[in-house]
């Protein structure tokens, strides 16, 4: 086997950490670029809120953080009910590091900013996990997002899936001991799992899934879905232990703060004023029309302030879903 031979080769350290290493740096490169291409590091990123979700979308609370699944990551706390009532989206690595089960939901409105979270919560457990001493980076995960796209739960277990998914995305796993290099990844719980995208499989297959995950995944998970589509599939099944946590819209001096922040110094005609009048009149419809990021990032840079007012040009936007599809395909290529 590769990884074996790899050891005896090179005598350098044991084989399934320099693999996790690479995997590490692999995912960091296509985070990052992920990340810039969707304008997530420069400007600096729309203040997204979440909170513990009212919704019923998972067990009690008090599960996820009484479970002693997951000790914390080393140099992180235990995450108690304090901390899951609700934070900023550079808080959600102290959940996801910190929480007993290492099972999260979050969920929210299309366009609200949740793959943005995912990518961002990756890079942030990435340079967590840099940071880490050495001789514990081994007990850090390492993170990889997937959306579920083509995994049917009925005839594949969670292990074999991710295995497959692993070696289709990273040309680390393209050699021949790839495919069993891959597993041994998966097995030793070397990796996290990010899935984005619930919608990506069929309604009926999502609570399978879910109960899947529940019951065969030994590695800490985070499941992103759409409020709704996440609410029906938890009539069905859920993702037990997980803690659910929801986006929220952002506000509207938020709002101003980030067109602000995105336009040219001085603003073109009428930014000021439309500015102004989010930060005034924050329950306006245009306010609730600029209440999330989607639409937010449509209407701020400066070609789109140029052309149009920011009202004509969010009606004229293509929908969240088509958005998000082109996005995916790319990731994929
Ligand atoms: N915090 C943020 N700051 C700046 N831009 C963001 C932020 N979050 C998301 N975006 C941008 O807003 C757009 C919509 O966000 P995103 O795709 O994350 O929403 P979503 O909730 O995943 O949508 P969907 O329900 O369609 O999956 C994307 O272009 C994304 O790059
Ligand atoms: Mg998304």
């Amino acid at each position: 086997m590769k990884v074996a031979r790899r050891a005896r080769d090179t005598g350098r350290g044991p084989p399934l950490d320099e693999l996790t290493d690479s995997l590490a740096v692999a995912a960091t490169q296509q985070w990052t670029q992920a990340a810039l291409e969707r304008l997530l590091l420069h400007p600096e990123p729309i203040p997204v809120q979440w909170e513990r979700s009212a919704r019923p979308l998972a067990g009690p609370v008090s599960a996820a953080f009484e479970s002693r699944q997951f000790p914390p990551l080393p140099g992180l706390s235990p995450a108690g009910p304090e901390q899951l009532r609700g934070g900023r989206l550079q808080d959600l690595h102290a959940v996801y590091g910190g929480l007993g089960s290492g099972r999260l939901v979050i969920v929210g409105e299309p366009g609200s900013g949740k793959t943005g979270a995912a990518v961002l919560l990756v890079l942030a457990a990435l340079e967590h996990r840099r940071q880490v001493p050495s001789q514990n980076r081994r007990l850090v995960p390492v993170p990889v997002i997937f959306t579920l796209h083509g995994w049917d739960p009925n005839t594949q277990r969670v292990g074999d899936w991710l295995g497959v998914r692993l070696q289709e995305t990273y040309p680390l796993f393209g050699g021949k001991g790839g495919k069993a290099e891959a597993a041994e990844l998966v097995k030793a719980g070397r990796i996290a799992v990010i899935l984005d995208g619930l919608d990506e499989i069929a309604e009926a297959l999502r609570p399978v899934a879910l109960r899947a995950l529940s019951q065969q995944a030994s590695l800490r998970v985070v499941v992103l879905a759409r409020s709704f589509e996440m609410t029906v599939a938890a009539r069905q099944g859920i993702l037990e232990g997980a803690a659910a946590l929801e986006l929220q819209a952002v506000d509207a001096a938020a709002a101003a703060d980030y067109l602000t922040r995105v336009q040219l110094d001085p603003p073109p005609r009428g930014w000021t004023e439309l500015t102004g009048r989010l930060r005034r009149e924050p329950g306006s419809p245009i306010a609730k029309a600029l209440n999330n990021p989607l639409t937010l990032t449509r209407s701020g840079t400066p070609s789109a302030a140029a052309t149009t007012s920011a009202s004509s040009s969010i009606s004229a936007m293509p929908s969240a879903t088509s958005r998000e599809r082109t996005f995916r395909t790319s990731r994929r290529t």
